[in-house]
C-alpha cells in the first residue's frame, strides 16, 4: 500500500457523497475524531455535493449543531434539502443544519425514536429477509435499527431526487449505521454503498477474553462465539453489511485479517486514519507550549507529592498513557511491566531523576479521593502566602533601595510581617504528612478487583520516596473542570515528555498520533494498525520519536523488555536531545494530515462508482 501522490481536488464531480455515522454531532469514541477531523479535507474536494447523517439526540446535539429553519431551508435548491422537504412532507421529523466545527459541513439529523411505533415490523422484517434477530430489551439496537430504518427512506427519497447522471455514494461507518445497508439492497436503492468497519465486534471480545487471540484467529467459529458473547444480533448487523456494501473497507491490515476471518469478506481497501494538523508558523510555538502546560502539571505534582516528600522537579520526566479501560488490549498489563523493570533499573543504577507516569482511563468512582483534593486546596494557600509576601517584600525592598546610603541588600526576612511569617508556618505545618502519596486520585467504586491497583499493590510500586518511578492513576477523562489538572487533554499532552500505548489489540489507535500532532513522541505497538502503518510509511520512525514494541512474534516477557528498554534510553536524553526529538515528531506529522490521507477515502469512492 502507497500513499497516492497528491489529492486531486474535485473528486468526481458528478456525484453527491453522503456519509453516515452514529457518532455525527454525539460523541462517543474514535469514530467521531475520524469524522469530525476529516470534514475540512473532505469538503475541500465535495464541496456542496457533501452531507453528513448522524441520529438526533437533543442533549448531545446542542452547542454542536445549528438547525437551518423552515424559511432557510425553502430557499435552498440542492438535493439534500428536497430529500428534508419531501420526507417532512411524508410526515417525517428530518432536521437539516450545520455542524459547528472547522469546515461547517452540512448535516442531516434523524431522531431515531420516531420510527419506534415500527420497531415490531422492523425487527420481523430484519429477522424474516435478512436473519437478524433482536432481542426484547436491548435499547441500543432497538435505537439503531429504527435509525436505520430512517436512513435507508432518506436514501430512497434522495436518490429519487437526483437527476441522472448525477450519483449518490452512500458511506455508511460501523455496523450501527450498516444496518440501512441489506434493504437498501433488497429494495434496489440506486447507491453506490460504501461500508466502513472501524474493528470488528468479535475481534474486540476475542482478544479481551483469549490471550492466544491471534493464534486462533482461522479457526473461530463466528456464529457460535456471537451467541457466546451475547452479541449475535450486531455481529449479524455488521457481517450483512460487510457482504451488502459495493466497496467494503477497513482502517488497518491488522484489522483485515480480521475482517477474513471473522467476516469472511476481504476488504477492498484500506483507509487509514488522519487529524487536521495545524501547524504553528514559528516552531518555538509549540516547544513554549510545552513548557507552559508542564507547570501546569508541576503543580499538580507539588500537591500530590510533596505533602509526604519532595523531588528536582527539573529532573521529572512526565510519562502517560490513556484510553478506554481495556487492562489487556490497550497493554496497560505490559507498560506496568515495563515500569516496575524501570523503577528497579533506576534505583540500581544511581542516576537522579524521576519518571511521574499517569494512567489516564475512565472508571467507574464515587468521588475524588478527598485528602488528594484537600492537599491541593492547601498547597493553592500556601501559594497565595508566598503571594502576600512577595508582594510585601518587593514593595519594602523597593522602598528601602531607593532610600539606601549603603547600597547593600537588606535582611529580606525583617520584611514580612509576624501574621505572614506565622501563617506560613502554619499552612506548612498543617500540610506535610507522613503518608505516601495514593497511587489513585479518585476513590473506585470497584477498588478491590481493579487490574491497575492490584498489580502496583503486588509489585509494591505505592510511590515510597525511594521508587523512582511514581503512578498517579487518574481514572476520569482530564477536563478543564477538574479541580486536580484543569487543563484540556490535549493541553496534558502537550505538558508531558512521553506517551506510552503498546496495545495488544487496536484497530487503529488515535492516542499515539495525537501525541506526534502535538510534537510529543509516543510509542505504539505492532499490533496496533498505526504502529503497523507507521513501519510500513514512515522511513526511521525511531528517530522522529515514534517507536513501536513489537508484539506479533514476541511473548509478553519479551516485549516487556523491549519497552523498559525503549524507556531506559528515553530517560537518558539529554534536555537539548529531548528538545531535539520533539522538533523531528513534530515535523513528520504532516504525514497524518487528511490532506495527505483523504486519497484513499476517494480511491474507495471510485471504486464505489464504478461497481454497481
Ligand atoms: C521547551 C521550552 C524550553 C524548555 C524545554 C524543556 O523546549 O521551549 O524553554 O527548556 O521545553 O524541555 P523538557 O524536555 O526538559 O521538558
Ligand atoms: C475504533 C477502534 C480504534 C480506532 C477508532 C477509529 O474505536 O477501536 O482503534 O482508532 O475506531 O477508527
Amino acid at each position: 500500500m502507497q500513499p497516492p501522490a497528491s489529492t486531486p481536488e474535485i473528486v468526481a464531480p458528478d456525484a453527491l457523497l453522503v456519509e453516515v455515522a452514529w457518532e455525527v454531532c454525539n460523541q462517543v469514541g474514535g469514530i467521531y475524531t475520524v469524522i469530525r477531523s476529516k470534514v475540512p479535507a473532505t469538503v475541500q474536494g465535495w464541496d456542496e455535493r457533501y452531507c453528513l447523517i448522524g441520529p438526533y439526540f437533543p442533549q448531545q446535539a446542542q452547542g454542536e449543531f445549528e438547525a437551518f429553519d423552515d424559511y432557510q431551508l425553502q430557499l435552498l435548491n440542492d438535493p439534500f434539502a428536497g430529500a428534508v422537504r419531501q420526507m417532512r412532507q411524508m410526515g417525517y421529523d428530518v432536521c437539516i443544519g450545520t455542524w459547528l466545527i472547522t469546515g461547517r459541513p452540512r448535516v442531516v439529523l434523524i431522531n431515531p425514536f420516531q420510527a419506534y411505533g415500527q420497531l415490531g415490523q422492523i425487527k420481523t422484517d430484519l429477522w424474516l429477509r435478512h436473519g437478524i434477530p433482536t432481542p426484547d430489551n436491548d435499547d441500543l439496537l432497538h435505537q439503531v435499527e429504527a435509525f436505520g430504518h430512517l436512513v435507508k427512506i432518506f436514501m430512497k427519497v434522495l436518490t429519487d431526487e437526483v437527476v441522472p447522471p448525477q450519483r449518490v455514494i452512500a458511506h455508511f461507518h460501523e455496523w450501527m449505521t450498516g444496518v440501512a445497508i441489506p434493504d437498501m439492497r433488497r429494495e434496489q436503492v440506486p447507491a453506490h454503498i460504501v461500508f466502513t468497519t472501524h474493528a470488528t465486534l468479535l475481534g474486540r471480545y476475542l482478544a479481551m477474553n483469549d490471550p492466544n487471540f491471534y493464534d486462533h484467529l482461522m479457526q473461530v467459529d463466528w456464529a457460535a462465539e456471537a451467541v457466546h458473547f451475547n452479541i449475535e444480533t450486531a455481529v449479524r448487523i455488521e457481517r450483512a453489511a460487510a457482504h451488502g456494501s459495493h466497496v467494503f473497507t477497513t482502517v488497518s491490515e491488522l484489522t483485515v485479517r480480521e475482517c477474513i476471518y471473522l467476516l469472511d469478506r476481504i476488504p477492498d481497501c484500506v483507509l487509514p486514519n488522519g487529524l487536521n494538523i495545524e501547524r504553528f508558523v514559528a516552531l518555538h510555538e509549540f516547544q513554549n507550549l510545552h513548557k507552559q502546560y508542564k507547570d501546569k502539571i508541576h503543580e499538580f505534582v507539588m500537591a500530590h507529592f510533596f505533602q509526604s516528600y519532595s523531588f528536582d522537579l527539573d529532573k521529572t520526566i512526565y510519562m502517560f498513557t490513556s484510553g478506554r479501560y481495556e487492562y489487556h488490549n490497550k497493554g496497560f498489563d505490559l507498560t506496568l511491566e515495563a515500569l516496575a523493570r524501570l523503577n528497579y533499573r533506576l534505583q540500581q543504577s544511581g542516576l537522579e531523576g524521576q519518571v511521574v507516569m499517569f494512567f489516564i482511563t475512565k472508571r467507574p468512582f464515587t468521588s475524588i479521593n478527598p485528602l488528594v483534593l484537600q492537599s491541593r486546596a492547601i498547597l493553592d494557600e500556601v501559594h497565595e502566602t508566598c503571594n502576600a509576601i512577595e508582594r510585601q517584600v518587593g514593595e519594602r525592598l523597593m522602598y528601602a533601595a531607593a532610600s539606601s546610603t549603603d547600597h547593600r541588600l537588606p535582611d529580606l526576612s525583617a520584611m514580612v510581617d509576624d501574621y505572614w511569617k506565622l501563617r506560613y508556618r502554619r499552612t506548612l505545618q498543617s500540610w506535610k504528612t507522613s503518608q505516601l502519596p495514593s497511587v489513585i486520585t479518585h476513590n473506585l467504586i470497584d477498588d478491590q478487583k481493579d487490574d491497575i491497583l492490584n498489580f502496583l499493590r503486588r509489585s509494591n510500586m505505592i510511590n515510597h520516596q525511594h521508587d523512582r518511578v511514581k503512578i498517579v492513576y487518574h481514572p476520569d477523562f482530564v477536563s478543564p473542570t477538574s479541580p486536580l489538572f484543569g487543563m484540556e487533554y490535549g493541553q496534558f499532552v502537550r505538558g508531558c515528555h512521553l506517551g506510552i500505548f503498546p496495545s495488544y489489540y487496536e484497530p487503529w489507535g488515535y492516542t499515539p498520533l495525537e501525541c506526534v500532532a502535538r510534537g510529543v513522541p509516543a510509542i505504539t505497538s505492532d499490533l496496533s494498525g498505526f504502529g503497523d502503518y507507521v513501519m510500513q510509511h514512515v522511513q526511521d520512525h525511531d528517530d522522529k520519536g515514534i517507536f513501536v514494541v513489537q508484539r506479533q512474534e514476541k511473548n509478553f516477557d519479551e516485549a516487556a523488555e523491549e519497552l523498559t528498554n525503549m524507556l531506559w534510553d528515553f530517560v537518558l536524553l539529554s534536555r537539548r536531545e529531548r528538545i531535539a526529538q520533539r522538533n523531528r515528531v513534530e515535523s513528520s506529522s504532516e504525514l497524518f494530515d487528511w490532506k495527505n490521507l483523504r486519497q484513499y477515502y476517494d480511491r474507495a469512492y471510485e471504486l464505489a462508482l464504478e461497481r454497481s
